[in-house]
């Protein structure tokens, strides 16, 4: 356990388990931190990365908190770092969701190979309620995925969409009751065990055709997302969650 995310390495899975319950596993700089260095810890004895999460939660995504006090302004930021890091893991990865995925707990799953989720799960990027910008290549790969007006919908409008709809959309592989969630993945990861490694890296490899592309729209994203950081629009938003009331953007032209 690291500072909100615990990391272990067991039967060559890397699991990146967000670990902070209480305030629905939102993702600190502490936490971008670990998650950077273990992505890049990565090696030939990991056959797989598993992405989960304690409680009732996958990830709200950013804390709100860090995320006012210390922006992603430059490239040493480790939100940053971790977003980059994300299209070039070259093994695949699993993610087990349940309850809220928000934000950067959606858009990692645009990089993840197989995403299990329970029934309860819900997707939200509530960007432009914040006065923000898509990040981690969403604005690419969501499009890509489901077709531009859902994405839209998504990314435009900040609609939430449930387990089923994320199904549906192809966001997700396999829908499974709450109960079943670990097994499920612990089951889907003991198939990639058994596997040849070299074979699904080299099959991962070729079907992530879009990478340098993904690369180049993380780089596209953040120009315009440092420019909405500094936004009066994104202060009210981020105030307006904190002080616990709705956002005012009356007086915004
Ligand atoms: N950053 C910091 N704290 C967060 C957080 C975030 N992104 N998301 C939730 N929390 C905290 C809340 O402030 C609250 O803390 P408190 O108990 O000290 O008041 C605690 O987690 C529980 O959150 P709460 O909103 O009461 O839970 P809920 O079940 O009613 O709603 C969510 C869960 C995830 C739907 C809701 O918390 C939410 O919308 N969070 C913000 C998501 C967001 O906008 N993320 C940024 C995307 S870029």
């Amino acid at each position: 356990m690291s500072d909100g995310v615990t990391i272990s390495r067991a039967d060559g899975i890397l699991s990146i388990r967000f670990s902070r319950p209480d305030k629905k596993n939102a993702i600190t700089l502490a936490m971008y931190r670990a998650m950077v260095e273990a992505l890049s810890s990565i090696d030939g004895s990991v056959r797989a990365v598993l992405f989960s999460g304690e409680g009732d939660s996958f990830s709200a995504g950013n804390d709100m908190r860090d995320f006012l006090a210390q922006p992603p302004q430059d490239d040493s930021h480790p939100t940053v770092q971790f977003i980059r890091a994300l299209p070039k893991v070259t093994v695949p990865m699993v993610a087990a969701v349940q309850g809220s995925a928000v934000g950067i707990g959606t858009t990692l799953l645009l990089h993840c190979d197989l995403v299990i989720a329970a029934t309860n799960a819900q997707f939200a990027l509530p960007f432009t309620k914040l006065g923000l910008t898509p990040e981690a290549g969403s604005s690419l790969l969501l499009p890509q995925l489901m077709g531009y007006q859902r994405a839209a919908s998504m990314l435009l409008l900040g609609e939430t969409i449930s387990a089923v709809q994320a199904e549906r959309f192809g966001l997700v592989t396999h829908l499974v009751e709450l109960a079943d969630l670990d097994k499920t993945a612990q089951a889907v990861l003991a198939k990639l065990r058994a596997l040849p490694p070299a074979a699904f890296r080299a099959t991962k490899a070729l079907m992530k055709t879009h990478v340098a592309r993904t690369s180049a729209r993380i780089d596209e994203e953040l120009t315009v997302f440092k420019e909405r950081i500094a936004s009066p629009e994104l202060k009210e938003a981020a105030t307006a969650f904190l002080e616990k009331r709705q956002p005012d953007f009356s007086k915004f032209s």
